[in-house]
């Protein structure tokens, strides 16, 4: 039976979106069923006409990613979240998601199952690794069963972090994430894959 790999993202301007396939191209790999899900904006429309190019976005991701939701979390064996970096800190769209679970939650429907996450940022040192971390108490809560990158493959030499896959880009000027970033989120939809395939008969 195949693996159920959830990928729940947040993205506005690509950068999350490109790690989100990446990751779902190396669960795809390790015999995952992927399915790939765009939280939705919850700012004012203004605030999405402020920036060239966020609206827009937002209307092609919408076409192609259908929102998240508590049926996702029950089909899935893992679950990966995506963020773009906030103040170092998850976004409030990704959050909104996680904060409507309250009910699959009660009901144990994380319990057991591995989790994990990746993130985008705008400066090298903008606060990846702070904003991955700062879910991981929410994948505590939840119950999954924490799955950071560590250094079990040769690309975490090269790029990313222990805890997580991420990319340093302005989505603003630049849409390409570099290679190796995406490198290592194909490792961590591996490695998620594998491990949420472990952990299944356990979860009886
Ligand atoms: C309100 C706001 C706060 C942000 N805070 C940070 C930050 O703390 N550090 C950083 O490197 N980038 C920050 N950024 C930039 C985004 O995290 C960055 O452009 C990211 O790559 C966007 O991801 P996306 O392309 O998936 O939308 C911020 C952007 C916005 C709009």
């Amino acid at each position: 039976m195949a693996t159920n790999v959830l990928i729940a993202f947040y993205s506005r301007n690509g950068s999350t979106e490109a790690l989100a396939k990446a990751v779902a191209e190396g669960a795809q790999a390790a015999g995952a069923e992927v399915r790939l899900r765009r939280a939705r904006d919850i700012v004012a429309p203004e605030v999405m006409a402020s920036v060239p190019g966020w609206a827009d976005n937002a209307k092609r991701m919408e076409a192609l990613y259908p929102a998240p939701t508590a049926d996702d979390i029950e089909w899935a064996d893992g679950i990966i979240f995506g963020s773009p970096t906030r103040y170092g800190n998850v976004t409030a769209e990704l959050k909104a998601y996680i904060d409507s679970l309250g009910g699959v939650w009660f009901q144990g429907k994380f319990n057991g199952k591995a989790g994990s996450v990746f993130c985008a940022t705008m400066g090298t040192h903008g606060g990846a690794e702070t904003t991955s971390v700062t879910l991981w108490p929410v994948l505590a809560h939840l119950g999954l069963i924490i799955v950071p990158t560590g250094y079990a493959d040769p690309i975490m030499f090269q790029a990313g972090t222990p805890y997580s896959a991420h990319a340093a880009v302005d989505g603003q000027h630049v849409t390409a994430v570099p290679a190796n970033d995406l490198e290592v989120a194909r490792y961590q939809g591996r490695r998620v894959t594998q491990v949420a395939a472990a952990l299944k008969p356990l979860r009886g």
